[in-house]
């Protein structure tokens, strides 16, 4: 079973990881040999010029931001250092969070709900479901891992809200939002809502590793002094910046990601009996009526030119009727798309 994207052979064109294409292996060619240097050296120990550099994008203080080593760096050292006692996710939903809490001790609850509802019914059956569960720390992935549905700004609001009565948390994590350009649901006036970002997603660097966490003064304060020297890795804080700094490629991305979501949308309705799910990111969610995810993985797997999709039976609420497929360029989803319709005909679809 599948447990994350991006865990197939090499050679496999892989739909299962949500990665932006648009950022190439020529580019990033180009940076490494420009920062070849910072391979020489010790980085900088608190990544401050990236650091800076996000935080006045952002209009924020950097004494309430920490970078990581990726998000899930950042994930695991707040609950190292929150240690909360009680937390409850949205599912389905990516599953470290499950992990990182439960590694101190956290019982956390799942609480399902009826994904394919409007926004606003999906908002007030989890919040009516909330007023049962009084938890220290509530998760929130805005945009969710794997459906793509995001939150509407009154729902986090009021649940940060609600939250802050019983002195609780809300996480959210906001790794996908850049791909429509969502605006960050970070405040500072509130001490309970602490935000988390992954870099590797929008930037395409999943092997280099860059993420941040946005949060109370205190927790951000505990998070640096705790943080191991010379975690964040030299190429990887000036390669981001350079990326970050690029209005070229977030032109090419948007171009991109709308003309794709368009075509990938349209390509996979016609296949019949398969739903194709609302998203607001990189990724689309798609039920089928009679086909399985490991089915279908075994046979594009097994084809001259193979490739995977992200089965998705080992999220909380899906099952193996439910795949996730990564938006790719337009060649590798056309490929893509005439290998699923082979498939639909060859399985009288
Ligand atoms: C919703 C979500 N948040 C965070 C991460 C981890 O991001 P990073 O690569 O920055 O650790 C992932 C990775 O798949 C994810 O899906």
């Amino acid at each position: 079973m599948m447990i994350h994207g991006g865990s197939f052979e090499d050679g496999v064109l892989d739909f299962s990881v949500n990665t932006n294409p648009c950022v190439t292996k020529e580019m990033m060619e180009t940076l490494l040999v420009k920062h070849a240097d910072k391979g020489l050296v010790y980085p900088d120990i608190d990544g401050e010029e990236l650091l800076q550099s996000i935080c006045s994008q952002m209009a924020i203080e950097p004494s309430r931001m920490v970078l990581g080593n990726g998000a899930t760096d950042c994930l695991y050292r707040m609950a190292a250092t929150l240690k909360p006692k009680t937390a409850v996710l949205i599912e389905p939903t990516f599953s470290e969070y499950r992990k990182a809490l439960s590694l101190h001790g956290c019982d956390v609850y799942s609480l399902t709900y009826d994904f394919k509802a409007s926004k606003s019914m999906a908002e007030a059956q989890i919040l009516d479901q909330l007023k049962k569960v009084k938890a220290e720390m509530v998760v929130l992935c805005h945009p969710n891992n794997p459906t793509g549905h995001c939150y509407s700004e009154d729902f986090i609001a009021q649940l940060v809200k609600n939250q802050k009565v019983q002195k609780g948390y809300v996480l959210v994590d906001e790794s996908f939002r850049f791909f429509e350009d969502i605006v960050s649901c970070y405040k500072k006036d509130e001490w309970n809502l602490i935000v988390l970002t992954s870099l590797t997603k929008y930037y395409g660097i999943p092997g280099l590793r860059i993420g941040y966490m946005t949060g109370n003064h205190s927790l951000i304060e505990t998070m640096k002094k705790s943080q191991m020297p010379w975690t964040l890795n030299g190429l990887a804080l000036t390669v981001t910046k350079d990326l970050m700094d690029n209005q070229g490629l977030k032109e090419a991305t948007t171009a991109w990601y709308n003309s794709e979501k368009i075509y990938i949308n349209n390509a996979l309705s016609d296949l019949k009996g398969l739903e194709v799910l609302k998203s607001t990111t990189n990724y689309v969610l798609c039920f089928m009526d009679e086909f399985l995810g490991t089915e279908i993985n075994q046979w594009l797997l097994a084809q001259s030119e193979p490739m995977g999709i992200r089965e998705c039976g080992d999220f909380g609420g899906l099952s193996d009727s439910y795949i996730r497929i990564g938006l790719k360029s337009h060649e590798d989803n056309e490929k893509l798309i005439h290998q699923l319709e082979e498939y639909w005909r060859l399985n009288n679809g």
